[in-house]
């Protein structure tokens, strides 16, 4: 089986990303990041059972302490993390200390501002095993919990000294969660990288049948379009490239928001929105309509859905894109497509052009449930 390493070049706080199977019980790639210095597991319940022991034998005796969060992303809060502080303080992990983050998203956040904040900063290593852990968030430095009044509100910026994703974890995955993780690794392929895109769209079915070769070159392939572009743009400045990485993300968060967080997976909603930007970018005359047809019947063909859900307001849905984050002072900015693997951050569009979108989607979704 092959395997595959990357770089993330940041300077000093550079550090490689290693992709393959069976990395979970290679004693010696854990030795090499987390060297004598002891170590805390933080992970879940849903899985601990299934790769906690293995990790827990790779690291050896240096395992201080072993951390089982409850599963889900309602605990990425301050009183989860309070009690994390808790289990440190009482196991006595030093500033020496090396977190360890086994799991998705959500522990790989909570774990890493953990580490960015314990003692003013400690080591951490990411070992993700959800597909978008291994292809977006655990590579990049983005630490957060949420608060009530909003997703990632409270965070850090704090680089791991490493990422091991053992490609193995993926075939427990529930299928939602790996097509929402495939959402994230088309996006790279639109936004920067054409003949990923095109490699995507030929090994699709490998894809879907989630072949290690093929799981293997598309976590390597992410990592390295998101790596170019986190080296580019370590901390999000205004102007930089990293917001290129939102493409889909403005629409998307519209409607996660308006949906309340509950019908749709992240990815999900993301591929929703790079089918409406996709289709701007085509009315604004960047793309062709073919480009849009293949985009949508990629996705679509990998699960996910391509149409809002029904019941969305295009006016609310203009109204939350405009408080979105990402566009500052009401003027709503989208990252739009050029041209497959060139996105453009842009304001230059006619508003009534995007209020049409909006209504022909949601409509879209009234008729298909009609
Ligand atoms: N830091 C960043 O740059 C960044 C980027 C994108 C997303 N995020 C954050 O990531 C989170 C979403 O991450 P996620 O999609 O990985 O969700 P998640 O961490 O909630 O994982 C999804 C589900 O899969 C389960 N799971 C994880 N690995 C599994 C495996 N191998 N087999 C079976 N089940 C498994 C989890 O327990 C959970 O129930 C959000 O909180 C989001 O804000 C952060
Ligand atoms: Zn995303």
């Amino acid at each position: 089986m092959q395997a595959a390493s990357l770089d993330v070049q940041l300077g000093s706080r550079s550090y490689p990303i290693h992709i393959g199977s069976g990395l979970l019980d290679d004693a010696s790639l854990f030795a090499r990041h987390v060297g004598e210095s002891r170590a805390a597991i933080v992970t879940n319940t849903t899985i601990a059972p299934l790769y906690l022991e293995r990790l827990r034998a790779a690291l050896g005796e240096r395992v201080a302490l072993v951390k089982i969060l409850p599963d889900g992303e309602e605990h990425k809060n301050l009183a989860v993390l309070s009690g994390l502080y808790d289990a440190l303080l009482e196991a006595r992990c030093e500033r020496s200390c090396t977190l360890v983050a086994l799991g998705g998203g959500v522990i790989g956040d909570i774990t890493g501002f953990a580490a960015a904040t314990y003692q003013r900063g400690v080591s951490f290593v990411q070992v993700p095993t959800t597909l978008l852990a291994q292809v977006d968030s655990s590579v990049g430095g983005k630490t957060a919990v949420n608060h009530p009044r909003g997703k990632n509100m409270i965070g850090a910026f704090h680089q791991p000294r490493a990422v091991i994703a053992d490609i193995d974890t993926l075939s427990t995955l529930p299928a939602r969660e790996y097509a929402a993780g495939l959402a994230e690794v088309l996006k790279y392929g639109l936004m920067g990288d054409a003949p990923f895109h095109r490699w995507i769209g030929a090994n699709a079915a490998a894809i879907a049948a989630r072949d290690p070769a093929s799981l293997i070159e598309i976590v390597r392939r992410s990592c390295e379009n998101k790596a170019r572009v986190v080296a580019a743009d370590e901390r999000e400045e205004e102007g930089g490239s990293r917001a290129l990485l939102n493409f889909g993300h403005t629409f998307g968060h519209a409607i996660e928001t308006a949906t309340g967080y509950r019908t749709l997976l992240h990815g999900e909603a993301v591929a929703i929105g790079m089918v409406m930007a996709a289709r701007f970018s085509c009315e604004l005359g960047w793309i062709g309509a073919d480009d849009v047809r293949e985009i949508t019947a990629l996705l679509a063909g990998f699960g996910l859905p391509v149409a809002p859900p029904s019941g969305l307001d295009a006016q609310e849905l203009l109204s939350l894109m405009r408080g979105d984050k990402k566009s500052n002072a009401g003027r709503i900015r989208l990252v739009l497509l050029r041209q497959i693997g060139e996105a453009v951050l842009s304001r230059d569009f006619p508003e009534p052009a995007l209020v049409a979108l909006l209504e022909a989607f949601t409509r879209m979704s009234e008729a298909a449930t009609a």
